[in-house]
């Protein structure tokens, strides 16, 4: 269909209220669409921390509400508006920045036709799915960055730690990698490089130049420690809720930098061009080597009937 506003009876997941007992609705309205527009069907879409925290009102970005959920996710067009050009019915496409709420928990959702980006064939759902929030964060963490001869993270069982052991070995960068369970060492990424367990193994010095800090408190500490001098400790995560402990002499004698990284920021100075050429960048990396996210990376299905991993405030669907 072109041309015309359409409407449909769809399901989508708003919050209503923010915080430690949110109010999440299942609405059924109609979903305008206007010429500039793109109505899709979603396939996919994670749940990432920064969905948990928005609905807990923990994240520093709090949306006006109500707010459609689902920052991110893959899904197919199937209708354009009158003047859309680039994206045809049938594309599969992801969402990039700046557009602020894409509303990925849905089982339709409607974006502008700037604010999307088709995905080739070669790219799968699941890898479509978190490439323009965690792949993207990955691929930025390792390039805007200056690593020295190596690169230490935490968290390396993580989504984002699987980009990152993906992308550094397309790079060439040596990867040490750290979780805080046995369990997780198995869910790293491979191939990657050495894997330390938090509290049970302490990371060797080695030559590193760059720490990636998802979690803070002792796991970005012991980071610290393995940085060469005058490395640089990037934080770009909170998962631990937890202060990083740096000691004056890490300024003084060591010299390290202190400093973090936030993609939707970057986004916004680069602008939507910048992300379109970042990730046709990447998607010809991703058509030569397929990259398998970690096991049980919590998805949702909204053609299924939105199966996938139950969330507790979750109301059933209609
Ligand atoms: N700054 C940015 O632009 C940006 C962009 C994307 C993502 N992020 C952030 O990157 C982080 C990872 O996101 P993701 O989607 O990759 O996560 P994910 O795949 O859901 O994985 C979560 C990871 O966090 C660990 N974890 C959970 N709670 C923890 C705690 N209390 N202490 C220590 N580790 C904990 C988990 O370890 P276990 O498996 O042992 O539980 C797992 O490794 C999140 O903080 C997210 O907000 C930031």
């Amino acid at each position: 269909m072109t041309g015309l506003p359409s409407f449909s009876r769809i399901t989508r997941f708003v919050l209503t209220q923010a915080g430690p007992v949110p109010d999440v609705q299942a609405v059924h309205d109609p979903l305008p669409m206007g010429p500039d527009d793109v109505r899709v069907a979603v396939i996919q879409t994670p749940i990432l921390p920064s969905d948990l925290n928005i609905v807990s009102g923990t994240y520093a970005y709090h949306p006006p509400l109500p707010y459609a959920l689902g920052r991110e996710g893959v899904g197919r067009v199937v209708s354009v508006g009158a003047r859309v050009t680039r994206v045809t019915v049938g594309d599969r496409v992801i969402g990039i920045d700046p557009y602020p709420a894409y509303g990925f928990w849905a089982t339709e959702t409607v974006l502008p036709e700037s604010a999307v980006w088709v995905v080739p064939d070669a790219i799968s759902d699941a890898v479509a799915a978190t490439l323009a929030v965690n792949g993207l964060t990955a691929w930025l963490l390792l390039t805007q960055f200056k690593s020295g001869d190596g690169v230490i993270q935490n968290a390396a069982n993580s989504s984002v730690g699987a980009w990152v052991n993906y992308w550094a070995t397309e790079l060439g960068i040596h990867i040490i990698n750290v979780v805080r369970r046995p369990d997780a060492v198995s869910e790293v990424l491979q191939p990657a490089g050495p894997i330390y367990i938090e509290g049970q193994q302490s990371v060797p010095q080695a030559s590193v130049g760059l720490a990636l800090n998802a979690v803070g408190g002792p796991s970005a500490g012991l980071m610290l420690k393995a940085l060469s001098p005058r490395g640089t400790l990037v934080t770009y995560g909170a998962l631990a809720q937890l202060p990083i402990p740096v000691s004056n002499a890490a300024f003084i004698y060591r010299q390290l930098t202190l400093t973090g990284f936030l993609r939707s920021e970057w986004v916004r100075q680069m602008g939507a061009d910048a992300v379109r050429v970042t990730l046709d960048h990447l998607a010809s990396i991703l058509s030569q080597r397929v990259i398998s996210l970690p096991a049980g990376y919590p998805m949702l299905f909204p053609q299924n009937g939105f199966t996938g991993v139950p969330l507790p405030w979750m109301p059933p669907t209609l």
